[in-house]
């Protein structure tokens, strides 16, 4: 037996007994002639000790270990005189006379504590060191505890769990595929799901009414810190249910993990039309731990000799409440904030509301108090606040002042990790139009229904029609996406015309959905979590690699396995590749 008792587990109470521990050394202390020893598992942390009483043979092994090692030690459980209360087995320590070296360790690369000495790249090479420390365990526990929640709420809502193929073929979600030969059919390749979109489908036709999966994806784009090339969805579809009936369920699959996991309760989930958040946000996924919300000034603010605001499509400001005191230079860092490349404004115009009721301005010269003032009170300003304002072309000043108004709830300390705004984003634009192709995209997935009072306009105006199509977005990440699906192959071949597919080239691809809403498709729509998304946004994390036990570096590089990498020429011939390898 290698061990009786974790390392988190004993008390005051087992003072006396017997117990034999295993674990990992994460300190070895000396003290006169006793020596003391941290012994570390998943559960906690326990104090060995060994006393100068203890034998020769006992002494001398201790002098062999050295950081990381694995040992067994067996001894009586004491209560100590100095107690450590930091830990829960501060109270005790073991009294040991036997002791086995397990596995010996290499003197690691950095200190496998909460503050590791180890650099990013580092704990990377050495994942599984760096997944011993406690804060980097914790959220894959975390993510284990959500997988289990989501999966007993889905059960007890009778969905079912069904594994979907991940060798297919080209699923369009907007991104890249990845690629995998073909042996056995030379020339040909698979590729791996984006998402299980067209399967979940197939099985509502197959009449499985309410489908569920946790599921890998893998989508070829440019990393960031909210995305990987291959990530976790908790991917869901039902048949015989209009929009409402999916927020409502999917909402209470949110609500019930809110409560399970972090005990509160989110409050209402706001629904709000897509061209609403652009106009009040600037975002498709706002924010909404914070106001802030913009207020459109193009009538109020034209008209003087203030040539930028004349000749600009749209100007927007914010209210900035209690920020009439910024300094001269907190301005100009935010003008600069504005004009770095990632935004791209060209300025930015300040009205500071003083708390004696008068205004001053970054264009003074063009606007007196009485002007000053309607803008005020356009924004619903009060004395004490800043406002500031963007122009230019109204989709790009819109982006730009969603920006700023981000970077103002970060210094004003508005983006509190432990508040939770959750709200869905409702009808989408269908389409979107590519000026490099001259073609539409569908902006969610080809497979989304238009809204049914926008269905006349797809002859007339495509651009124009109205999705039926919803994202969960909590504090201004976008959690989760889905649709109510068109599930009648003369509008899915419609569909797939306006994107521009020849009736050959649908077919080709997507023949076997259309052949099979041929036998009778229930009406159905569906969702998918970003399941890392959740879980670092419980956790309190900026990125989603910190919840993923082995994930990828920023070039898409697996940099402990060393993946990709090269293969050799026998491989690529018995897949009938061509290509010149590099020497
Ligand atoms: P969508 O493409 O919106 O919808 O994806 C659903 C959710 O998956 C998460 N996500 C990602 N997470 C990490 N890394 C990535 N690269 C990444 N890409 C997406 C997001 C996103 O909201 N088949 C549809 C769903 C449906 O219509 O039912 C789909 O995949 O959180």
């Amino acid at each position: 037996m290698y061990r009786t008792h974790t390392c988190g587990e004993l008390r005051k109470e087992h003072s006396g007994s017997e117990v034999t521990l295993s674990g990992w050394i994460q300190r070895v202390r000396r003290l006169g002639g006793m020596t003391f020893i941290d012994l570390r598992d998943r559960y906690g942390i326990t104090q060995l000790v060994i006393d100068e009483k203890a034998t020769k043979s006992l002494q001398q092994q201790v002098d062999d270990l050295g950081r990381e090692f694995v040992i067994q030690a067996t001894g009586k459980v004491l209560e100590r005189e100095s107690k450590n209360s930091k830990i829960p087995t501060g109270d005790v320590e073991v009294d040991i006379t036997e002791l086995t070296i397990l596995s010996p360790s290499a003197v690691p690369p950095f200190t496998i504590q909460t503050d590791t000495d180890g650099g990013d790249e580092l704990r990377m090479k050495y994942r599984y060191l760096d997944l011993r420390r406690d804060v980097v365990r914790e959220n894959l526990v975390l993510r284990s505890k959500m997988a289990v929640a989501i999966r007993n709420y889905l059960d007890a809502q009778q969905f079912i769990e069904t594994e979907t193929p991940v060798l297919i073929k080209s699923t369009p979600e907007g991104a890249r595929d990845f690629i995998v030969p073909s042996r056995m059919n030379q020339g040909e390749f698979y590729a791996l799901p984006q998402s299980p979109q067209v399967f979940k489908q197939l099985l509502m036709v197959a009449g499985f009414d309410r489908y569920y999966q946790i599921v890998k994806c893998f989508r070829d784009e440019d990393l960031r810190a909210d995305r990987q090339p291959e990530f976790t969805q908790i991917d869901c579809e039902m048949a015989f249910v209009e929009q409402n009936d999916v927020l409502e369920t999917f909402e209470g699959l949110t609500r019930h993990l809110f409560k399970l996991l972090k005990g509160i309760d989110p409050g209402t989930f706001v629904r709000m039309p897509y061209a609403e958040a652009m106009e009040k946000y600037g975002s498709d996924k706002p924010d909404m731990r914070f106001g802030m919300i913009f207020n459109n000034m193009t009538e109020i603010a034209k008209g003087k000799d203030f040539g930028i605001f004349n000749s600009a499509e749209y100007i927007v400001a914010i209210a900035v409440d209690g920020a009439a005191d910024y300094s001269r230079k907190q301005l100009d860092e935010l003008t600069k904030f504005v004009q770095r490349p990632q935004v791209g404004a060209k300025g930015m115009v300040y009205v500071k509301y003083n708390t004696d009721g008068t205004f001053k301005s970054s264009v003074d010269k063009f606007y007196d108090q009485n002007d000053l003032k309607t803008w005020v009170e356009a924004c619903n300003a009060k004395p004490g606040d800043l406002l500031l304002l963007l122009s230019g072309e109204k989709t790009c000043t819109l982006q730009q002042m969603s920006a700023l108004r981000l970077e103002m709830g970060k210094q004003l300390g508005l983006l509190d990790k432990n508040t939770f705004k959750p709200m869905w984003v409702t009808d989408f634009p269908l389409l979107e139009w590519d000026e490099d192709t001259k073609r539409f995209h569908a902006m969610h997935h080809p497979f989304t229904a238009p809204k049914p009072e926008d269905l006349e306009m797809l002859n007339t105006n495509p651009g124009a029609v109205r999705a039926n199509a919803y994202d969960l977005v909590i504090n201004g990440v976008e959690i989760g996406g889905g649709s109510v699906r068109i599930f009648d192959s003369a509008l899915q071949a419609k569909m797939f015309n306006l994107l521009g597919f020849t009736k050959e080239q649908a077919e080709a691809q997507f023949g076997f959905l259309m052949n099979a809403f041929k036998y009778g498709a229930p009406p159905h729509a569906g969702i998918a979590f970003g399941f890392d998304r959740l879980v670092s946004l419980f956790a309190g994390l900026d990125s989603i690699r910190d919840v993923i036990a082995f994930p990828k570096n920023n070039s898409g590089r697996d940099i402990m396995i060393e993946s990709p990498s090269p293969i050799t020429q026998e491989q690529l011939d018995e897949l009938g590749l061509k290509i010149n390898i590099k020497k």
